[in-house]
């Protein structure tokens, strides 16, 4: 294989640069060409696609965010819409393509590879939510944005006496709600993946202030439900003043954190790798510990597993 592409697609992620770094250097160390395609499908279809070079990847592996865009494209989900961006692809001279994103993107790339494009999938998503893979690129980076976010609020509702609910992104995965309230000492997690008892929370409340504790952080994930309706019914219940902080679009930036660094370096290069053996409907995920990959078929069809032990240490923690 002489010439292959690259492109982002969906919901941007931290580390994803980390990904294009690795795949472009291996490309070029492996003598093939590599053309960047700007803002996912919607540039393929635009034919937005430009030659890269050792240059185009320097000084990016500490930055949020893609340098190639991303965008959603409606065009591309349709079979015509496909069939297009594969023409496009092999007008460019694209014989592989590696997409970086998450579920919806996969199924992007492994219409291309019955097309017969090759297609190598990266995961690329804050939300942890592809279950073929223990993680994914973004993931780390978010857990300490909101983790760090869960700090703060620590510090004002404990001077001002309140509990807050923080809304955690994540789509329909508790992961990221976890993971960081976990990390940050939330004193209730609600997920998707759980029926919460409001009944519980208000005892877990009412429990804190009678031992002197000032505050009370409640993650929610977004997938769940309201959490202005949530912190009213506290508020009215416990009598505590209840806020609500949707972290947003906060949690997709900033310099990703070494693992997903190393994790993007890692999959980016790989992707180099199966692309120059001719392989085809891949995707790359990290599972106890190593790489690995399976076909974008099951990476999208496996369901993500809830950690049902981190849950119970979570909430076992916070008392
Ligand atoms: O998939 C990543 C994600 O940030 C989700 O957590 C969130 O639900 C969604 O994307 C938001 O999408 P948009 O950026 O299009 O508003």
């Amino acid at each position: 294989m002489k010439t292959i592409g690259i492109l982002t697609s969906g919901g941007d992620a931290p580390g994803m640069n980390s990904a294009i770094r690795g795949a472009v250097r291996t490309a070029l160390n492996k003598s093939m060409r590599i053309k960047g395609v700007r803002n996912g499908y919607d540039g393929l279809m635009k034919g937005d696609i430009y030659e890269m070079n050792i240059s185009s990847v320097a000084d990016i592996i500490h930055k949020g965010g893609t340098i190639l865009g991303t965008a959603r494209s409606l065009e591309f989900q349709t079979p015509e819409g496909q069939k297009r961006g594969a023409q496009i692809l092999a007008d460019y001279g694209i014989e592989g393509l590696i997409v970086i994103g998450g579920d919806g993107s996969f199924k992007g790339a492994k219409a291309l590879s019955d097309l017969g494009i090759k297609t190598i999938g990266i995961p690329g998503t804050i939300d942890n939510d592809m279950g073929y893979t223990d993680y994914t690129i973004g993931f780390f980076t978010a857990i300490e944005t909101v983790s760090d976010a869960i700090g703060k609020l620590r510090d004002t509702s404990s001077s001002h006496g309140r509990a807050v609910v923080i809304e955690v992104m994540g789509r329909n995965c508790g992961d990221l709600a976890l993971y960081s309230g976990l990390a940050g000492g939330a004193e209730s997690i609600i997920v998707p993946e759980h029926k919460f008892s409001i009944n519980e929370i208000i005892a877990k409340m009412e429990h804190g202030r009678k031992r002197g504790k000032l505050h009370h952080l409640i993650t929610l994930a977004e997938g769940v439900g309201d959490p202005y309706a949530l912190a009213n019914e506290l508020e009215e219940k416990t009598g505590i003043e209840t806020k609500v902080t949707v972290l947003g679009h906060v949690q997709r930036g900033g310099s990703p954190s070494a693992v997903d660094r190393l994790l993007g370096s890692a999959m980016g290069s790989r992707a180099v790798d199966l692309l120059a053996e001719e392989k085809t409907g891949l995707a790359i995920g990290y599972v106890n510990g190593k790489i690995i990959e399976v076909s974008i078929e099951e990476a999208t069809s496996v369901k993500s597993v809830f950690d049902e032990n981190l849950y119970d240490l979570a909430n076992s923690l916070s008392r």
